[in-house]
């Protein structure tokens, strides 16, 4: 009898359980101050800063041709538009769409210029600003 002893190691490789030493992951939260941002045009803007904003819309804008804050001139003055006027959310944007859109027939028949390059945000402002003058607030 021929036996072949067919020995086979098999030398199976162990398995290399290779062990990282995988410090934390630190993921730095990005912590670092970069300052405040200068232009907050997200931030909500207080009933006082609309107004303080409207006046120096009003002063930049072309309406002291028409309007002076206390006399008639052309147009009404505005505190006589503020006293005529509740100060309203809806009577801001009222006069807002006047101020865009300019015409006539309230306080006579002089026609007013419309404003079309201003945005409404910043027509509601100046509306702000007009229906201040009579000391009254928003309600
Ligand atoms: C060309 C002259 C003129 C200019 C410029 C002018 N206005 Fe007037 N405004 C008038 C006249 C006239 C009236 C009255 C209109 C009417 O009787 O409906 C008026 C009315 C108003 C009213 C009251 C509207 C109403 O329906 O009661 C407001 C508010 C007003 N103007 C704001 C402004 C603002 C703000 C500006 C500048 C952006 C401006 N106006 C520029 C002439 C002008």
């Amino acid at each position: 009898m021929t036996s072949n002893k067919f020995n086979s190691i098999i030398l199976v490789a162990a398995l290399g359980v290779a062990t990282f030493a995988c410090g934390s992951k630190k993921e730095a939260a990005n912590q670092e101050d970069y300052g405040t941002p200068t232009e907050e045009a997200t931030a909500p803007v207080t009933a006082a800063d609309a107004i303080t904003q409207g006046e120096s819309l009003v002063k930049a804008s072309d309406c002291k041709t028409c309007h002076h804050s206390v006399n008639k001139i052309i147009g009404p003055s505005h505190t006589d538009v503020a006293k005529k006027y509740e100060f309203t959310k809806a009577n801001v944007e009222y006069l807002a769409g006047k101020i865009i859109k300019g015409g006539s027939g309230v306080w006579g028949e002089v026609m007013m210029s419309g404003h079309p390059d201003l945005s409404q945000a910043d027509a509601e402002k100046m509306a702000r600003y007009v229906l201040s003058l009579d000391g009254e607030t928003e309600h």
